[in-house]
């Protein structure tokens, strides 16, 4: 199970800020279990480990069985936001690091819709040229601007190469009950729909069919996922000092509090690097909003200690660090010993690689320490599909407590909005010409 190692940066703060905290942790807590805060209606996630029913995990897994039958090489996830990190996430880290160089995948799975970038879409349009593809379009409002545009350009070349039935068997949408363009295109069209309840929202919904549906149909273990995440659930149950929710969400805000604005997430396994763009996703969406929260920020050492290392140690001190330290590696590799010793290198040998990782992280842990940035430590055993359920649903939950404890709503994003707004205007969007004029006259 996940455990939390607050003794690194217990020098920080004095024990009663520390049960100060923990106190507004607790009622924070209340509000979210007892569903009587802002947002109440999108609390969905919360139980998702132990309702998700068995006939979820089979339909995900009986979508990746048709498609290798049909002999499927590429399977193109088309979303944003929400609808595409976690996924993303998971499989970054699931999968061999070459597995696409080393032919290892089948299907290989790429993504789409996350950008509007026209080049990013004309090099995948030349690998699904040469691919038997299929798709899933992820979108719970079924409306947002860049899935839809990838959507609509690849269901186009779907058609023409497949035709409008072929297509059917090759295009599952993952959308909204009964609302939004998504859903209405996929009923006419007669596609295959998984369901993003109505109160998940989409930076919480990766144990939804959003998240499952694509990592079952790369080949993993959902069930395990699952499994991991439920162990989560019931570990984050108590209102208690050994709820590692709770005691995240603590300590974080007692360093808020102490003006460190900046929480860095570090990692030591490059396969976590997505694993960062979901938590960021996660907090920053869900915590920065009226004027207040911190600003999530991530590194993936020991790469970015040749680049931040410099700004982290020495820098201004608003930061503090959340290092997710795994303690077992899946592979194994160790250092040779070389007779002419010319890089000076002999101390090492027969030493794995991940030692030099290890003692990189505790050097770097103290040296950050002494330079005035407090560390939290979240241990997990290693990296699979169990783990990764345990740190979503874990992450998730303290997230949910965090953002009371702040008073805002976790589960909007408002902020979102007025983007969306001028681009629409200035796409030339019916119903917003006024804005549109507006704009001109500033740009
Ligand atoms: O967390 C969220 O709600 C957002 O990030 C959404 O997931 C994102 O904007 C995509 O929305 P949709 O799934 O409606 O296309």
């Amino acid at each position: 199970m996940i455990k939390i190692d607050l003794k690194p940066s217990a020098s920080f703060y004095e024990k009663s800020q520390y049960d100060e905290m923990l106190a507004r942790a607790y009622s924070a807590f209340d509000t979210l279990e007892s569903g009587s805060g802002a947002g109440n209606d999108f609390l969905g996630w919360n139980r998702l480990p132990i309702e998700t029913p068995q006939s979820l995990i089979d339909d995900c897994n009986s979508v990746a069985d048709k498609w290798k039958w049909l002999g499927v090489e590429l399977v193109v996830v088309i979303g944003i936001g929400g609808s595409y990190l976690g996924a993303k996430c998971a499989l970054e880290a699931l999968s061999h690091t070459f597995a696409s160089q080393l032919g290892k995948t089948s299907p290989q799975i790429v993504f789409a819709g996350q950008n509007l970038s026209q080049d990013y879409l004309c090099d995948l349009m030349d690998l699904v040229k040469v691919r038997s593809t299929a798709l899933i379009v992820i979108s719970k409002s079924g409306t947002t601007t860049e899935p839809a545009v990838a959507f609509r350009v690849l269901k186009h070349y779907m058609e023409d190469k497949y035709g409008r039935k072929g297509s059917r068997e090759r295009i599952v949408a993952v959308t909204d009950a009964k609302r939004g363009a998504l859903k209405s295109l996929s009923s006419q069209e007669g596609y295959k729909t998984f369901v993003i309840e109505d109160n998940i929202g989409g930076r919480f919904s990766v144990l939804s069919p959003v998240g499952l549906l694509p990592i079952a149909v790369a080949g993993f273990d959902i069930q395990a996922m699952i499994d991991g995440a439920k162990d989560a659930y019931n570990a984050t149950l108590s209102k208690d000092e050994s709820n590692p929710a709770i005691q995240y969400a603590t300590i974080r805000n007692l360093f808020y509090s102490q003006g460190k604005k900046i929480e860095i997430l570090v990692n030591y396994l490059p396969k976590l690097q997505y694993f960062s763009e979901w938590w960021k996703q996660l907090y920053g969406e869900s915590e920065g909003k009226d004027g207040k929260g911190i600003f999530p920020a991530s590194v993936n050492f020991t790469t970015d200690l040749h680049s931040m290392g410099q700004y982290i140690q020495d820098g201004e001190r608003t930061i503090f660090e959340t290092v997710i330290s795994v303690e077992k590696t899946n592979r194994k590799i160790n250092i040779q010993s070389d007779e002419q010793n010319l890089d000076g290198l002999n101390f090492l040998n027969g030493k794995e690689i991940e030692e030099c990782n290890r003692m990189a992280q505790l050097g770097t842990r103290l040296a950050h320490i002494d330079g005035g940035v407090p560390n939290v430590v979240i241990e997990v055993e290693k990296i699979d599909e169990y783990t990764l359920g345990e740190l979503f649903y874990f992450f998730e939950k303290a997230c949910g407590i965090s953002a009371y404890m702040i008073d805002v709503n976790p589960f909007n994003q408002p902020g979102v909005e007025a983007y969306k707004k001028n681009m629409f205007a200035l796409l030339g969007k019916p119903g917003y010409e006024e804005e549109a004029e507006a704009l001109l006259k500033r740009l």
